[in-house]
């Protein structure tokens, strides 16, 4: 008999979608294009020879703790001293109150899957990080999308959101946010939105997502206090990652929650993936705890600087004015949003491929189909040197596109 996997597939496959990133990935990610588009961090900036003597004396000095299975919610080091340095954040945690998880999606895939049920309106920041929406999206959560500004998340936008799903019995669980940097825009909700949102998961009784792998890649000033630290009901759950802040290849991340949800999420755990990698752990421990981490990032945030502060500086230069970015403060995400009259970004970016320059359209960051006009792009992996070639190069491409459109610029203008 003649296979059908798809008769095979559990029904919940069905709603897991592919990014639109991935879509495009092949191409962007092809060595000849100078690319805008994925959100790593640059592989060069890893310490790899510091990384491998730290490794070499890990498993010459603790190699049967490090090469074996480590307790599912992580090992007890690790916590006290995430512990610790949340504790410095004005969070009120023990190692008792963290679970580590081999990244932070993981942690939005175990929360997801405690929270939502099908059918569950979520909250999501409208454009939202492709990978938080997915994580809910797959278990059969409904985004219900709250509008964010150069401020954030708009709380008047969510009250609305509220009482419009009020009207209808519902009440959403849970409002998942980027609160620092946000991918995909780059922007920072101000402390007063943040204080108005959790009097709002007060009064309306939903949980908050805090999601914060960039909120320590700061290029000046500082961020507001976290949702977590202004939490007096336990309502919020702070996910972090030590991916973005030193490396992505050993995975790891973890949760801070009310002591239930930990429990609960450790069961899940045991059965995703039975522990995160040991040694990972045990290396991010050795090499944070002598401040080497902290070194490291300083260091990083200096690079990660120069490359912003390039792509503003060409991006002022080439971009007609009609054009719009945000300035973000930290992170690695610039949000673009294109006049309505230019052609939608997944055709402008269909030419810039063929031009071997690459961005992501920013439809996908959105819940209900919006944001033809806007991309993202991230200044993280090209070389200054590629920032400075491929942001001219675009620059061109949008000169041609206003050169097309001058009857309908007119008119539109
Ligand atoms: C907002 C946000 N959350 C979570 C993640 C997942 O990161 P990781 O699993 O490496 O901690 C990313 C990765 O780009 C991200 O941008």
């Amino acid at each position: 008999m003649e296979l059908s996997w798809s008769e095979k597939f559990a029904s919940r496959v069905g709603r897991v979608k592919g990014s639109q990133i991935r879509g495009f990935f092949s191409l962007t990610e092809r060595p000849e294009v100078i690319s805008f588009a994925g959100g790593f961090p640059d592989s060069d900036y890893f310490p790899r020879e510091d990384i491998s003597r730290a490794i070499s004396e890990l498993i010459e000095e603790e190699g049967r703790y490090a090469l074996q299975y480590t307790p599912t919610e992580g090992n007890y080091e690790l916590r006290t001293f995430i512990a610790r340095k949340m504790r410095r954040e004005g969070v009120r945690c023990e190692a008792e109150d963290i679970v580590v998880t081999s990244g932070t999606q993981q942690a939005l895939d175990l929360i997801s899957r405690l929270l939502v049920d099908p059918g569950d309106p979520v909250l999501v920041e409208e454009p939202a990080y492709i990978g938080g929406m997915g994580a809910i999206q797959s278990c059969g959560g409904e985004p219900v999308g709250v509008v964010v500004d150069k401020n954030g998340a708009c709380p008047q936008k969510m009250e609305r959101a509220l009482s419009r799903l009020e009207k209808q019995g519902k009440t959403p669980k849970l409002f998942y946010t980027v609160p620092n940097f946000q991918n995909p825009t780059g922007y920072t909700t101000t402390e007063d939105r943040r204080r108005k949102i959790l009097d709002l998961a007060s009064r309306y009784n939903f949980l908050i997502l805090e999601d914060n792998p960039y909120g320590e890649i700061c290029y000046e000033g500082t961020i507001p206090p976290s949702y977590k630290s202004l939490d007096t009901e336990s309502r919020v759950i702070y996910i972090g990652s030590y991916s973005k802040i030193f490396i992505p290849g050993i995975r790891v991340g973890w949760i801070v929650g009310a002591p239930l949800l930990v429990e609960k999420l450790i069961m899940l755990k045991q059965s995703a993936d039975l522990c995160s990698g040991s040694l990972g752990q045990r290396l991010v421990y050795r090499m944070a705890l002598d401040g080497y981490v902290d070194e490291n990032l300083s260091r990083i945030i200096g690079l990660y600087r120069q490359k912003r502060d390039a792509l503003f500086y060409n991006m002022k230069q080439s971009f007609p004015p009609e054009i719009n970015y945000t300035r973000p403060q930290g992170g690695f995400f610039v949000w673009v949003t294109f006049p309505d009259y230019y052609p939608p970004a997944y055709e402008i970016l269909t030419h810039a491929i063929e031009r071997k320059v690459a961005f992501v359209h920013g439809q996908g960051f959105y819940s209900n189909g919006e944001g033809t006009h806007t991309a993202r792009f991230s200044f993280s992996q090209p070389s200054v040197e590629d920032i400075h070639k491929g942001i001219s190069r675009l620059g061109e491409i949008f000169q041609e596109i206003r050169r097309q459109e001058p009857v309908k610029t007119a008119i539109n203008r």
